[in-house]
């Protein structure tokens, strides 16, 4: 004879249907950042193709889309500058009347309550498309990298930023952009890290957005080797002693495990980056009628709500937040 009570999953499904225990998870259009690419011109929005939905858009659209994804409920964006015109050393980056410091100061004057986030890197300013500095052998020179990294964020601190994002992996990063912030008495401008960033192959469709595909090489001197799991625990450590507020893993499903355990190692808010190559393949098959796109796109989310990030970056937060909203 067993011990074991019967019909245990019966009555649970019941406990369920009365409401008494809610579900574990629950996925909340507040817990979305919406990264946004923004593209020099007026009045001018370009599609990306290998990312159906997602455009580059001119600072005066870009103000009426911020405002609809205000109505969705969404409360951050993440944005991405897309220039043409790049040098070796990426100087439109940091240019005070530069694409994104004229876009921070044209969302603070149009739109409010909503959070300013930045990509901090050099990759789409770069000739190279690398994300730092190179020296004569073309290897990254990162203790220049990161001076010029925090000049760049300390730029976007002045036109109106909160939140600064470097995404270059360069060693002191966090620290080089805190002691530049905070000389200039910008203590409040928060940093968030990508902290463990993977040498992936889902940032494909990104680099054809913003044109930052390296033009020799790879990124593997500088972001994690997929394989790694402990790396990726130090590097976060690394980030959170230097000062960061918020850390990051990316990209997300394929990393779910990384996201798991650091949520359970560290205390610091954790964000995680839906990237391109995971928005486009679920596009993809969605337009071939293989899978139900939004039931899909929830439960990737709320997978990677279940794994611990506190935030998720995702190219789908407009989609799936106007599908929140229609099926309340
Ligand atoms: C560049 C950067 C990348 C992404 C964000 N910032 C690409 C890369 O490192 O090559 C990827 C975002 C995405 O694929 O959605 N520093
Ligand atoms: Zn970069």
């Amino acid at each position: 004879m067993t011990n074991f009570p019967k019909n245990r999953l019966r009555r649970l499904r019941q406990i369920h249907e009365l409401n008494i225990i809610n579900t574990e998870t629950i996925l909340s259009i507040e817990d979305l950042i919406a990264p946004i690419f923004v593209r020099p011109g007026k009045n001018t929005s370009t599609p990306i193709k290998s990312m159906p939905g997602i455009y580059q858009f001119s600072i005066d659209i870009l103000c009426e889309e911020i405002e609809n994804l205000k109505t969705l409920g969404i409360k951050a964006i993440l944005l991405f500058g897309t220039l043409t015109e790049k040098d070796s050393t990426g100087s439109n980056a940091s240019n005070h009347n530069g694409l994104i410091q004229t876009a921070i100061r044209a969302i603070k004057q149009n739109v409010s309550d909503i959070a300013i986030i930045t990509d901090v890197c050099l990759c789409s300013y770069t000739t190279s498309g690398h994300c730092g500095v190179l020296d004569a052998k073309n290897f990254i020179n990162n203790d220049d990298t990161i001076k010029i990294l925090g000049e760049i964020a300390l730029s976007h601190a002045e036109a109106g930023a909160h939140v600064v994002a470097p995404s270059a992996m360069m060693d002191g990063q966090v620290g080089a952009i805190r002691s530049q912030l905070d000389d200039n008495n910008f203590h409040q401008t928060c940093i968030m890290s990508y902290s463990a960033k993977y040498a992936s192959s889902f940032y494909g469709p990104f680099r054809e957005a913003s044109s930052s595909t390296p033009q020799f090489g790879n990124r593997e001197s500088y972001q994690l080797n997929i394989a790694n799991k402990r790396e990726a625990f130090r590097e976060i450590d690394a980030d959170i002693k230097e000062g960061a507020d918020i850390v990051m893993v990316k990209p997300a499903l394929a990393f779910l495990d990384i996201i798991n355990k650091s949520h359970d190692l560290f205390n610091t808010p954790l964000a995680a980056f839906n990237v391109s190559g995971e928005y486009s393949m679920v596009h993809a098959a969605a337009q071939q009628g293989w899978i139900d796109k939004n039931k899909i796109i929830l439960e990737i989310l709320t997978s990677i709500k279940r794994s611990g990030a506190n935030l998720i970056i995702t190219w789908h937060a407009k989609e799936i937040a106007e599908f929140i909203q229609t099926n309340k």
